[in-house]
């Protein structure tokens, strides 16, 4: 089977080599490539992906709004949230499905345990926010709390949250279980935080989506606070093994996955 990432720019996705370590360990000669397609480019997708005969591809920045338009069908989670990450090619037809949110999650709960009881705070409201609040309402009792800089961007929300402004989190930020920042603030040193680690509970778990840096200085700053952190490596390697299920109906070497990954990344950082 072939598969690939269409995206722009795409040279250092780690996409193929995860894929491909993944593959070698599951004994499967399969493929994995990165397409490099610029928007100007995109009315072609069709033709590009039939000529290299793909069952698969995943979606990244910054087309994954874009390719909706080119599909024959999507699952629910894809349409509520309003992007794909994963388009399955089944005769000739392109299903699309987004593993974003799901990735997330699967990986949260291998690291936090049942996350049916928590009580779970979204800072930001954009597209990453909206698939792990979705992927989060499957699997917890409990309403997600969502803060956002502006609540205009609520407005096309379908899902069911406690909307907040970014400026209330100080006030609230107690109440939560798990804080999860999907606003790229606190990527970079000398930005001011998106919030305020004073007054948090005692075991909180402090979460970023970013896994490049694995510690960006929202983590940085929660550590300091003595919060125990996580980074979205995970988030990174759970897609790519949702996608494969959807592609293969397989399960993925995850431990493969995240060596190779992280090993690449150590090495870059260097
Ligand atoms: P993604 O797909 O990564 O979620 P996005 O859809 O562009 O990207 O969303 C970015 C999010 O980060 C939004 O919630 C945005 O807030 P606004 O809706 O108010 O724009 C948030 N964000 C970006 N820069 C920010 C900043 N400097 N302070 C606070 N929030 C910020």
């Amino acid at each position: 089977m072939k598969f690939a990432v269409i995206g722009h720019p795409i040279d250092h996705s780690l996409s193929p080599l995860m894929h491909h370590a993944n593959f070698k360990s599951l004994n499967l000669d399969y493929g994995y490539e990165a397409l490099n397609i610029p928007p100007t480019h995109f009315r072609h997708i069709r033709d590009i992906i039939g000529e290299k005969g793909l069952d698969g591809f995943n979606v990244t920045i910054p087309h994954k709004e874009r390719i909706i338009d080119y599909l024959d069908d999507m699952s629910d989670e894809a349409r509520a949230i309003g992007a794909v990450n994963t388009v399955k090619v089944e005769n000739g037809k392109w299903i699309g499905y987004n593993t974003d949110g799901t990735g997330f999650v699967k990986g949260l709960q291998a690291q936090y345990g049942d996350l049916s009881h928590a009580h779970i705070l979204i800072l930001g409201a954009g597209g990453a926010s909206k698939g792990i609040a979705y992927a989060l309402s499957q699997v917890t009792e409990n309403t997600i709390s969502v803060a956002n800089r502006s609540m205009s961007r609520f407005n096309d929300w379908q899902l069911e949250i406690q909307p907040y402004s970014l400026t209330d989190v100080a006030s609230i930020a107690h109440q939560f279980d798990i804080i999860i920042n999907t606003t790229p603030v606190g990527m970079h040193q000398s930005e001011d935080s998106v919030m305020s680690f004073e007054q948090l509970k005692k075991d909180v778990l402090v979460c970023d989506i970013i896994y490049i840096p694995l510690q960006t200085t929202f983590l940085k700053e929660a550590a300091q606070k003595q919060c125990t952190t996580y980074n979205g490596l995970d988030m990174f390697i759970y897609q790519g093994a949702e996608s494969f299920k959807i592609w293969t109906g397989l399960e993925s070497d995850i431990t493969t996955m995240r060596n190779v990954v992280l090993n690449k990344l150590k090495q870059t950082s260097t």
